[in-house]
């Protein structure tokens, strides 16, 4: 190599160093979809549980526990090692890192296993037709689902693991953000609060937990209803919880609320549509009742947060064809045009806010 070329050669290897940072970032989105299936699979095979529960293995005692051959499983190793979720020291032993026991390990509460699950089982093969979805405007990832119904949810109740699946993931996404919600939104007057759409109820049952004298329901479709019953009962909450069948832009909303919840809610729908639900919550509603939103927000700027452009083109290409998460000023501006009064907004954890509005009294 002459002088010329070597100088050539340590220039490039010193700006890659430099940039190493932007280039690995750079990699991680165009091999997003190797990663991803990197981790699901490791999550598949309970890989960070193993690890967690009988301590660091070498690559042949991993491998044997796994029921994986030599060469694939390196493959695997290396690819959870490249991304730092295990390390393997000098003398070729493996454990886990820090951010795998505390997000893939069973023994952690903080674990996000089911949502992994949930973007392997139902988001991934949707996610496909994001080009399409943009073009079309419309969710034509659902053709992975078999089924008529115009939305994800109503296909999911063809299949009962998978439409579990979901709401596994819906309840650990929900998890951290209701024990917030519950803790920093005053529900004291509140007598009975409906959550349109609560799922499993277990949104319902961490704010009824911390609010002893409250009563609640969720509002949702009945193979949905049919989950959260059990999980009340289960949980020993069916004297203060029920579960309501319903189909919220269809029936009348549960005459008996003072408080109408819609949490992770209105990022499913168009905002014209956002705004007759809003406008049924207020019809139904008494005096002095009181409407929130509860969700991750958008930044009025529209440049952020990371969670809303991660999950927006979630509600595009699968959910419905019609979501995103919109801005703290735009909700607000749908409150206003409902009727409602004395409209307050709170900022709260994981690009969390609510947004909270009065029936004049
Ligand atoms: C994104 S999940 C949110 C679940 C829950 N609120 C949470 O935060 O975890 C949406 C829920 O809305 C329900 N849903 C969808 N369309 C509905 C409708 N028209 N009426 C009532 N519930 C509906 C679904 O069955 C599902 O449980």
């Amino acid at each position: 190599m002459n002088l010329t070329d070597r100088i050539r050669l340590w220039i490039t290897i010193a700006g890659e160093t430099l940039l190493r940072r932007r280039i690995d970032r750079f990699r991680l989105v165009l091999g997003g979809h190797i990663y991803f299936q990197t981790l699901s699979a490791a999550v598949q095979l309970d890989l960070f549980s193993l690890l967690d529960e009988n301590g660091p293995m070498n690559e042949q005692q991993l491998c044997s526990k796994l029921g994986i051959a030599e060469q694939p499983c390196r493959i695997l190793l290396l690819g959870l090692a490249s991304i730092e979720l295990i390390k393997r020291d000098a003398s070729g032993v493996y454990r886990n890192t820090f951010v795998a026991t505390k997000y893939f390990a069973r023994s952690s509460n903080r674990n996000l296993i089911n949502i992994v699950k949930w973007q392997h089982f139902i988001n991934y093969k949707a996610m496909y037709h994001f080009h399409d979805a943009l073009l079309s405007g419309q969710n034509v990832g659902l053709k992975e689902f078999p089924g008529e119904e115009p939305y994800l949810y109503g296909r999911l109740a063809h299949q009962p693991p998978l439409e579990k699946i979901f709401q596994d993931a819906m309840e650990e996404i929900s998890r951290q953000a209701s024990e917030n919600f519950s803790r920093y939104v005053d529900l004291g007057s509140v007598k009975f609060l409906v959550d349109v759409g609560g799922g499993n109820a277990s949104n319902i049952m961490t704010i009824a937990r911390v609010n002893p004298h409250l009563k609640a329901a969720v509002f949702d479709s009945p193979t949905v209803c049919g989950i959260a019953t059990a999980n009340i009962a289960r949980n020993g909450l069916s004297d203060r919880l029920s579960a309501l069948q319903g189909d919220c832009f269809k029936d009348p909303f549960p005459s008996q609320a003072d408080a109408i919840l819609f949490c992770h809610f209105f990022t499913i729908w168009s905002l014209e549509e956002n705004l007759t639900l809003l406008k049924r919550a207020f019809a139904s509603l008494p005096p002095g009742g009181r409407a929130m939103i509860f969700n991750m927000m958008q930044d009025d700027d529209r440049s952020g947060p990371l969670s809303a452009a991660l999950g927006s083109p979630y509600f595009l290409t699968l959910a419905t064809g019609k979501g995103m998460l919109y801005s703290w000023a735009e909700y607000q501006e749908l409150f206003h045009q409902a009727g409602f009064v004395n409209i307050t907004t709170q900022k709260l954890p994981v690009d969390h806010g609510v947004i909270v509005g009065y029936k004049p009294a």
